[in-house]
């Protein structure tokens, strides 16, 4: 894997060739004759023929991305909702059910919620921790599985080949969001499920300058999507996007273990402080799922969440009070990033649908950068100090 971030489609010729990917700009192509230029647009010959159906540069992403996650082909787009929103609309068509893990990203359950039934698609929010629930769920129209694993922002662990034994009994696709691992710590692919999605906006770019997504799967499956949906829809990825997700994958490796080491000593201080309710992490014994995230990831990522004594108010002054960590709704870039789930990235759930999601008022989601771990955590205590003193009233001795 180390070597492949590497390498992989680097472009680079072994003498006098760029060791960098060269971005080429190009949204129209010319052909030799007319057969090849009929043969390639459809699809009778691998070929690019007009910007919206792909560029070069973005293949050259697209094939380390198949390499990375281990499938036949990827189709890179223009950001991770757009992958996730074409894998789903591939396999699903009016009168269709999916069932949906009940911890999913608020954008995706936007998209089924708001959108999908406009198109006559149904769907079911199961507790997929227990498999039994799916197949409870089961209906003769259901098409296909998705889930996340680790959810955002509970860090909700699946057990990704005991989803797939159900889906391979019934058929039917399992679409897994891979972005909280990145094929670094995760291959889903080869755990049985069928089709990744990515939000490559986070560790794959790895930066904060890029909005991107990733499909990867079977060739069949992704030239149908490239075909009939992205190209029709207008979602590709620019060539230069996609030079720099090929220049951030070159340190996927690197961040990812830092990123690691670092959410890892962050949870580990929060889960012992007073203020702190609840922390969620998987590395931690106390996570539910402890032992399957042991078996079914190289490391435990690079996101905290934790319950904070207090709900809205201690939130807010929680996050206020932050000097070095930033208020943002992303996720996986150098900076450590905080942001209050039930207000910003799940503010389009309806309180009960929070509840039952377990997205209190108090949940703060930390996705720890690259800075050193100590000025981190001196940042989330001296911020923990400011909500203690607030008004004046201490909720804990300090020490
Ligand atoms: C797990 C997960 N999937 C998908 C997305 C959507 O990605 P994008 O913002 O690139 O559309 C996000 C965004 O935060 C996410 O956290």
């Amino acid at each position: 894997m180390d070597t492949a971030l590497i390498h992989q489609q680097n472009g680079g010729e072994r003498q006098n060739g760029a060791v960098a990917q060269a971005i080429v700009p190009a949204v129209a192509y010319s052909f030799a004759d007319c057969d090849t230029a009929i043969d390639v647009v459809s699809g009778k010959k691998e070929g690019i023929y007009y910007g919206r159906y792909g560029n070069s540069t973005l293949r050259a992403v697209e094939e380390k991305m198949a390499v990375l996650e281990n499938g036949e082909a990827a189709l890179g787009v223009g950001s991770g909702m757009a992958a996730i929103s074409i894998a789903l609309l591939a396999f699903l068509k009016q009168g269709d059910h999916v069932i949906v893990t009940k911890d999913v990203y608020g954008g995706t359950h936007k998209f089924l919620t708001n959108l999908a039934p406009r198109f006559g698609i149904s769907f079911s929010y199961v507790d997929c921790t227990n498999v039994d629930h799916i197949l409870r769920a089961m209906q003769s129209n259901t098409k296909a599985v998705y889930i996340e694993t680790p959810s955002n922002p509970l860090l909700t662990v699946l057990d990704i080949e005991a989803v797939a034994k159900i889906t391979k009994h019934y058929n039917i696709p399992l679409i897994i969001d891979n972005t909280f691992m990145s094929p670094y710590l995760q291959r889903p692919l080869d755990l049985g499920a069928d089709v990744v999605v990515h939000s490559a906006t986070k560790y794959l770019n790895g930066h904060g300058d890029v909005l991107a997504g990733f499909v990867v799967g079977k060739a069949e499956h992704i030239q149908f999507m490239r075909q009939s949906i992205m190209g029709d829809l207008g979602q590709v990825l620019s060539a230069w996007d996609a030079f720099l997700i090929l220049r951030g994958l070159k340190t996927l490796g690197l961040r990812v273990e830092r990123h690691c080491h670092n959410a890892h000593e962050i949870a580990s201080f929060l889960e012992s402080h007073p203020l702190v309710e609840k922390v969620f992490y998987p590395g931690l014994e106390c996570h539910p799922q402890y032992e399957l995230a042991q078996r079914q990831m190289k490391g435990m990522g690079g996101i905290v969440s934790f319950e904070l004594k207090g709900g809205l108010e201690a939130a807010k002054a929680f996050m206020d009070a932050l000097q070095l960590s930033m208020i943002s709704f992303s996720l996986g870039d150098p900076e450590t990033l905080v942001q209050h789930p039930a207000t910003m990235t799940h503010f389009s759930m309806s309180d009960e649908e929070k509840t039952a999601a377990g997205i209190t008022d108090g949940l703060i989601r930390l996705s720890a950068g690259l800075e050193s771990v100590q000025d981190i955590m001196a940042d989330l205590e001296q911020a923990l100090a400011v909500v203690n003193q607030r008004g004046g009233k201490l909720l804990w001795e300090t020490v």
